[in-house]
């Protein structure tokens, strides 16, 4: 049966402060953060579910995990404990480059998305470790993670990232939003504040049983290749911060809502009926220049908006967030009368009380341009699947290499490159990397994408293929809700896009760039729709730099 919408009020996801702060002073905090196996309430009208969550205690843990509040420049530590049992509840699959431990159990390792920090504390996806670190991944070599909270203030998530599992992690429920903060820049601005106005929607499509529980396939599509692995996962069930379609009793004012798409694979366009709009402030960890007004934002797995509504803006007295995305984006079907709703804003008639005194400011920050100039180097980044015969999807490389093959991308430390990322599949990729921030600075596609496939399968060289005399299309405009320093980028299928790439500290003087010592596992760069996640990885290696 399907579930009736807007019963369940949206959760306030509870805070913890990676920081302390004493005689108006902030000092490095320390956490615990513990993964539990618990139950979960999605919905008033579905049973109890049960789900991995992060918390500070089992009894706290929620879906989705505690919001941690950075200060900018002040360190916080912590210490992820795996407290899961031996067996998963959602079914893995084998056949992928998979963390095995020997004696069982749940591997985990946590990815904070879009920080800067040394790799022993990126979460590698080798580094996985199961409960009480009994047994631990390759690239595992410490249980407290360092966040120096260096990048410049803005929005991020962390999330499970154990090689193999992360698909089924982040469904079985672990995720959790991360914000650092720049307490001078809250004090010079009035936006939208306090935990009332200044809200996290976690955005994550699920589908279940009857009886509660998460539904996951365990047939593959093509069971002799892949016995368990279908391209992507589409859940029915639109949740947000852990409760199936909720809705929110608003004031006739401004909020600020940070949205982040959690979804395995489901992009999200979101629009908000009876005339609202959206401005939006932010895009991942970055503010935009200026503030943007938009009917519509398309957000793919992992990306971040940063938001503002004005409930003023409309004499309607309810608003519904609604979703038009095409699944797989952009070629798959419209979405359905459940899957296109997200949630309900209730909005009472009359004057507010206490009046609005936020606003909106004209100009928010401005940081490094994006300019392709004293580039160091360009690098060609091909993406492109193997299918069978009938058309069934075997896995998706980079430059045709595996995620187990040697690190083939160095860059220095301090340096800005162009990479030009080249999409031959027919869907949308989510392009993210670790530790960089970057920006597309062009999009154009490719005149005849099905002869440089072919040249690229036997040379695998974009240059000795054309590329240049190839990407002479149709341009494709960047949205200016989305020209900022990202760390995810929708890479449009069939063309180039161009990224200007900094593996230096944006916004934000140089307080030392974490460096890779000889050995170490660096960084990945992959696509966020979780089922090429596990496939194309590679390694992101940087040379050692003097400080200074
Ligand atoms: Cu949000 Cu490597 O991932």
């Amino acid at each position: 049966g399907s579930l009736t919408m807007y019963v369940d009020v949206l959760p306030q996801i509870p805070k913890v402060n990676g920081y302390t702060l004493a005689n108006r002073t902030f000092s490095p905090g320390r956490l615990t953060i513990g993964m539990y196996q618990t139950k979960w309430k999605f919905h008033r009208d579905l049973p109890e579910t049960t789900v991995f969550a992060y918390g500070t205690s089992a009894a706290t843990a929620t879906i989705p995990g505690p919001t941690i509040e950075a200060i900018e420049d002040t360190p916080t530590y912590i210490t992820w404990e795996n407290h899961l049992p031996q067996s998963h509840i959602l079914p893995w699959d084998t056949s992928i480059p998979i963390a095995t431990p020997k004696n069982g159990g749940v591997p985990t390792v946590v990815h904070l998305h879009g920080g800067i920090h040394a790799p022993h504390s990126d979460g590698h996806p080798a580094a996985w470790f199961t409960a009480s670190f009994s047994e631990t991944g390759s690239t595992w070599s410490q249980q407290t993670y360092t966040y120096p909270n260096v990048h410049h203030a803005g929005n991020l998530w962390y999330h499970d990232h154990a090689l193999g599992y992360t698909r089924i992690n982040l469904l079985a429920g672990l995720t959790g939003a991360y914000v650092i903060r720049d307490p001078g820049m809250d004090g010079m601005f009035k936006l939208p504040s306090g935990p009332e106005f200044d809200r996290h929607l976690v955005l994550a499509d699920k589908s279940f049983y009857n009886d509660g529980s998460i539904y996951m396939n365990c047939t593959g599509n093509v069971p002799s290749i892949h016995p368990q692995w279908q391209p992507e996962y589409f859940g029915d069930v639109i949740t947000v911060n852990g409760k199936a379609w909720p809705y929110l009793q608003v004031l006739r004012r401004k909020y600020r809502f940070r949205i982040i798409n959690t979804s395995n694979a489901r992009y999200f366009r979101l629009s908000l009926t009876n005339g609202l709009s959206f401005t939006v402030i932010g895009a991942d960890t970055s503010y935009l220049t200026s503030p943007v007004s938009t009917q519509s934002i398309i957000l793919a797995p992992s990306e971040i908006a940063d938001v503002i509504v004005d409930f003023s803006t409309t004499t309607a007295t309810e608003s519904l967030l609604n979703n038009d995305a095409p699944y797989p984006y952009p070629t798959g079907p419209s979405p359905d009368q459940f899957n296109g709703r997200v949630m309900k804003f209730i909005i009472p008639a009359g004057p507010t009380n206490p009046p609005d005194n936020s606003t909106i400011p004209p100009k928010i920050k401005t940081y490094s341009p994006s300019t392709i100039k004293n580039a160091r180097q360009t690098r060609y980044i091909t993406l492109y699947e193997n299918t069978t015969a009938t058309g069934e999807s075997i896995n998706l490389y980079v430059n045709g290499k595996r995620f187990e093959d040697p690190v083939t991308e160095t860059p220095k430390s301090g340096s800005t490159e162009v990479w030009e990322v080249i999409n031959l599949t027919g869907d949308n990729h989510p392009f993210h990397m670790h530790l960089a921030t970057f920006q597309a600075v062009k999009v154009q596609c490719l005149v005849d994408v099905n002869t440089f496939t072919n040249c690229m399968k036997t040379l695998n060289d974009a240059v000795a293929c054309n590329i240049t005399g190839q990407a002479t299309g149709k341009i494709i405009d960047i949205p200016a809700y989305e020209k900022t320093w990202k760390n995810t980028v929708k890479m449009e299928p069939g063309c180039k896009t161009t990224l200007v790439v900094k593996f230096t500290l944006v916004g934000h003087a140089d307080a030392g760039y974490p460096f890779v010592a000889t050995g170490s596992p660096g960084y990945v760069y992959h696509c966020h729709v979780s089922y090429f996640a596990r496939i194309h990885f590679l390694l992101l290696g940087y040379s050692e730099r003097s400080r200074g």
